[in-house]
């Protein structure tokens, strides 16, 4: 069995030479991603593993597919950068990894929200300059509010856990209903009840058509006037330029935002000065002392990158002896 990893970075490398050891399974590991200029690499090879935000094309997908490997493991959770007609026409088995590590997303989620309560983020900018007044607004407390969670998954269930611990009160959204949190009865019925309850809004939804610029300028109407808004998850679930109006009229009192709508080809890119960042309606949102931009790291921890290396790993090698695997994606 012989499998190629693409997009394999340097802080990823020693987990797959560390997994090739223990399986005694040979994996060929290229910085480069899978694109129509590399997907040649592939030919010879069992099954492919892969991570990249860039999209899965459907050219690419079918030339893997001329080549006879029609077993692909995703490093993420998130698929929707997978060509879906592709997949199905080819008979593609894809799988990703739902829970590499639930508790890092959600750790750095409650982290940006409490630097946005405590207003750290300003003290550090005046103390720069030699300013240690009291200077920001009074702070509020994380256990004098409620926390409307937005996705009941895995992730969504961890950062629960945390808010919690602060003594948050908690309601959530979702339209499927976890059995345990239906007992304990947190659920409201509608996202309208969740914006009217939340002093905080904390994302955790995977995107899909559906919920495209879910949070926009209607949906901030019926929030409470102040509200915090977290988006750990995908960019798409919020509308850019009407989270812009939000934040001017003050309906929205901070947002830590770890994905944004355009983000692919400028998160986790260098490009030499504040000024050179390309794209104005980003730089608007960075510039804001009660905005927090991060570029997607949130999941980027030693646990979650080992976990998204060794388990994606450990599906494509079931299903290339199996043709199944436990995560497989369905494209239906
Ligand atoms: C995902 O797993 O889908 C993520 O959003 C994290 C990714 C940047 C590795």
């Amino acid at each position: 069995m012989k499998i190629i990893a693409y997009g394999i970075r340097d802080d990823e490398r020693p987990y797959v030479e560390e997994w090739s050891k223990e399986q005694g399974i040979e994996v060929k590991a290229v910085k480069e991603l899978l694109t129509d200029e590399t997907v040649d690499q592939a030919e010879g090879f069992d099954g492919a593993v892969v991570y990249q935000q860039k999209p899965y094309t459907a050219s690419v997908l079918d030339k893997l597919a001329k080549f006879g490997i029609t077993n692909l493991s995703l490093r993420n959770v998130g698929v929707d950068n997978v060509d879906a007609d592709a997949v199905k026409r080819n008979g593609f088995k894809v799988t990703n990894v739902p829970a590499y590590s639930p508790a890092a997303i959600a750790e750095f989620t409650v982290t940006e929200l409490m630097r946005l309560l405590r207003h750290t983020p300003q003290y550090a900018n005046r103390q720069a300059k030699g300013d240690l007044q009291w200077a920001p607004d009074i702070a509020t407390e994380l256990n004098t509010l409620t926390v409307g969670v937005i996705a009941t998954g895995r992730i969504g269930r961890a950062a629960m856990q945390i808010y919690r611990g602060f003594g948050a009160k908690i309601v959530a959204y979702d339209v499927f209903h976890n059995p345990e949190l239906e007992k304990e009865g947190i659920y409201v019925d509608t996202l309208d009840e969740l914006y009217k309850q939340a002093d905080v809004i904390s994302l955790h939804a995977p995107a899909t058509k559906e919920n495209f610029h879910m949070l926009n300028a209607e949906a901030f109407g019926k929030m409470k006037d102040g509200v915090y808004i977290l988006n750990p998850a995908r960019g798409d679930l919020i509308d850019t330029d009407d989270l812009i109006a939000a934040l001017d009229s003050g309906k929205v009192a901070g947002a830590a935002l770890d994905v944004y709508e355009k983000e692919v080809g400028i998160f986790n890119a260098d490009f030499g000065s504040f000024d050179a960042i390309p794209d104005e309606r980003l730089k608007n949102l960075m510039k804001r002392e009660n905005v927090l931009v991060s570029p997607h790291i949130a999941f980027y921890t030693k646990t979650a990158v080992r976990n998204m290396v060794q388990f994606a790993l450990n599906n494509n090698k079931q299903l290339i002896e199996t043709g199944k695997a436990e995560n497989v994606v369905s494209f239906d």
